[in-house]
């Protein structure tokens, strides 16, 4: 049996890799992601016997956890929601492109040093900003590729996922380190520990919780961040979490239920 191998997730679950009975002919990729992420590939029938599966199927790669925290995960940059932010979520004048520093004319360069299922980065991308992300989960690195996969045979994203968008597998504390261009803007959206009720309703979040862990090295991020970026750090926080390291930012973006920490370097 494989164990989820980073960071140690809070009740060590088993893992495999597998694909929908229906199309065998799925088979192929995953092998090669359980040969890629060391994980044990199991067939259809077998898949019961796991906590936590990637999944083939036709619409591409899946996530999937039974027990307790039942769910799916997936990266569809094509879909309803997305699209939806994408054309109508108010443009360079939503929140999170004002705290990047998007300005008529002005696009940053962007790290996205937590990248998550990629939502923020891919908006970014589409206002015109070229965004760098870096996710250290490995499983969640495998859905993010496969979902940028799919965003390149969609017509009116390949331009997007051609020129703006990529993805780094890894630490970003040490992928930083090792950047060859200094990028504008670094932008952090670490995992909050408090248990807030807006954030536990959405499930989504609460299966990359039960991945990831907290991420309780968001203070060094910042600082990593801090030497590193050209001109601002973006912090995202939960409305009433405390500033990440006791530092207090050049200015603040509020919102309903988060705010944006920026600080200018
Ligand atoms: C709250 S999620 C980010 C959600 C993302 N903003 C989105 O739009 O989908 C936080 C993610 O950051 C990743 N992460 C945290 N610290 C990291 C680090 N030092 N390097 C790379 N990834 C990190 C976690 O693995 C997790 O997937």
């Amino acid at each position: 049996m494989n164990h989820f191998p980073h960071p140690p997730s809070p009740s060590l679950l088993s893992l495999a890799v597998t694909y929908v009975a229906e199309h065998p002919i799925l088979r192929e990729n995953a092998l090669n992601l359980a040969k890629k992420l060391q994980l044990n590939m199991v067939e259809p029938a077998e898949k019961q016997k796991n906590d936590l599966l990637l999944i083939y199927t036709e619409a591409g790669l899946q996530l999937q956890l039974s027990g307790n925290t039942k769910g799916t995960l997936h990266v569809d940059f094509s879909s309803g929601a997305m699209t939806y932010r994408r054309l109508h979520g108010g443009g360079i004048k939503q929140p999170l492109a004002k705290a990047v520093g998007i300005k008529p004319g002005k696009r940053p360069f962007i790290l996205d040093a937590t990248a998550g299922l990629g939502s923020d980065a891919f908006l970014l991308a589409t206002l015109g900003c070229r965004v760098c992300m870096v996710e250290r989960s490995p499983l969640l690195a495998a859905l993010l590729q496969d979902g940028m996969q799919r965003a390149a045979a969609d017509r009116e994203l390949q331009e997007i996922m051609a020129h703006r968008l990529t993805l780094l597998q890894g630490d970003a504390r040490i992928l930083i380190e090792g950047l060859t261009e200094r990028p504008d803007t670094i932008y952090m959206d670490p995992m909050y520990p408090h248990r807030r009720k807006a954030a536990l309703n959405r499930q989504e979040m609460r299966i990359i919780r039960s991945i990831v862990g907290t991420d309780e090295d968001a203070d060094e991020l910042l600082r990593t961040a801090l030497r590193h970026a050209d001109k601002r750090v973006v912090v995202k926080r939960p409305k009433g979490a405390p500033q990440i390291a006791d530092r207090a930012p050049t200015h603040v973006i509020s919102m309903k239920n988060s705010r944006y920490d920026v600080y200018m370097v």
